[in-house]
């Protein structure tokens, strides 16, 4: 049921606080500051390599993962798309982790891309939505997202869900390989912990995002850029504004501009730019001043102090809380989604249902 919403996509966009709490209840113990994850019945800290498969939208949450897992436990992490994966053949050495993303558990591709994987001697972990699904029960190690049912067919509860339930396995798979202190491990729970109250102060910004909405409204093209974890979510907030509002867009790696894309600034591509404050901001806001100095006008994506710091010449603003980076690919989904959802219905798209596109591609 929509209830008082008018789309699936923005009742679902704004569940994320709940879903994401009930999600990160079942990989967490607050109290104790551990994380706590189900059952396992291999040895995870033999895990010495770790291969992402997935498509879409739970892709890019396998690509902000690949973060997290070399950060915390300096494992390597390979990762690829799924119908890429299945043909080319990959080296997979006895003790690797291969790990599956899938909101549905049902996409084909993922789904013989696990199969492959289980033929090939991998450990199969998989972090779905649907727990009766084919991939649920496939799995060495299930990881459950608790997001409820995602009827909209623009992911969005799903991805923050497959985040955070990734942040935990990060962390666990740190914990296990003793790469992380009993005080970082409690960081980490301290931080994840903020994630629901950080994604109700992004949910308050709807109003103001709906207002910068006109200003995408007219583009043909819309770029989206972002640095380390955030890189990802400049794809997805590209993936959503394509699906629903059929405007074409790209998200690039923020340094990767000056090498081809700037050609493409004028003052008909809007340039959205993800810069939370962090290690990495400075390096952002450098590129983003690259793009104002070629005429691109730009929506500033960030915190009040980095919108004080860098805001001034920027087409629009949309204030986030301020976060902790590792928190920062959850919180900043939200104003991507909503963007993409109020430029989409500015433009009379059919929102929960776009032209082309199904639920769940069991086809290859
Ligand atoms: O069910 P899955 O997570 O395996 O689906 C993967 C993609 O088909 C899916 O994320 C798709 O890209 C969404 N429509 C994006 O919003």
């Amino acid at each position: 049921e929509k209830g008082n919403y008018r789309h699936y996509m923005l009742k679902e966009i704004f569940e994320q606080p709940t879903v994401v709490a009930q999600t990160l209840r079942s990989y967490l113990r607050p109290a104790e500051e551990r994380v706590a994850l189900p059952q396992i019945d291999f040895d995870i800290s033999a895990i010495d390599r770790v291969t992402i498969v997935a498509c879409g939208t739970s892709y890019y949450a396998g690509m902000v993962a690949k973060y997290w897992f070399e950060q915390f436990a300096r494992v390597p992490v390979d990762i690829d798309f799924a119908s890429e994966f299945r043909y080319r053949d990959p080296v997979l050495n006895p003790g690797g982790l291969a790990l599956f993303i899938s909101q549905s558990g049902e996409t084909a591709d993922t789904l013989a891309a696990l199969k492959h994987c289980k033929a090939n001697g991998q450990v199969i972990a998989a972090v779905v939505n649907v727990p009766t699904s084919s991939m649920a029960r496939e799995a060495d190690l299930l990881l459950p997202t608790h997001a409820g049912p995602e009827i909209g067919v623009a992911s969005t509860k799903a991805f923050t869900c497959q985040l955070a339930v990734l942040a935990a396995l990060a962390a666990h798979l740190a914990v296990k390989k003793g790469r992380l202190s009993r005080e970082e491990e409690a960081e980490i729970v301290s931080h994840l912990v903020e994630t629901p109250a950080a994604l109700n102060a992004a949910l308050d910004h709807d109003d103001a995002i709906a207002a910068i909405a006109p200003l995408i409204v007219p583009a043909r093209d819309v770029l989206y850029l972002g640095r380390g974890a955030d890189f990802p979510l400049a794809l997805e907030g590209a993936l959503k504004l394509k699906e629903i509002s059929y405007i074409h867009a790209e998200g690039y790696a923020s340094g990767e501009m000056k090498h081809g894309p700037i050609a493409l600034i004028d003052e008909h591509v809007p340039v959205i730019v993800l810069a939370p404050s962090g290690p990495l901001f400075e390096k952002t806001v450098s590129n983003m001043q690259e793009v104002q100095a070629r005429g691109g006008k730009v929506v500033l994506i960030s915190d009040a102090a980095g919108i004080a710091e860098a805001g001034e010449g920027c087409m629009a603003t949309i204030e986030m809380p301020s976060v902790h980076p590792l928190i920062a690919p959850l919180v900043y989904a939200v104003p991507v989604q909503l963007l993409a959802y109020h430029v989409a219905v500015a433009k009379g798209t059919d929102v929960d249902q776009p032209r082309n596109l199904a639920k769940s591609v069991t086809v290859e």
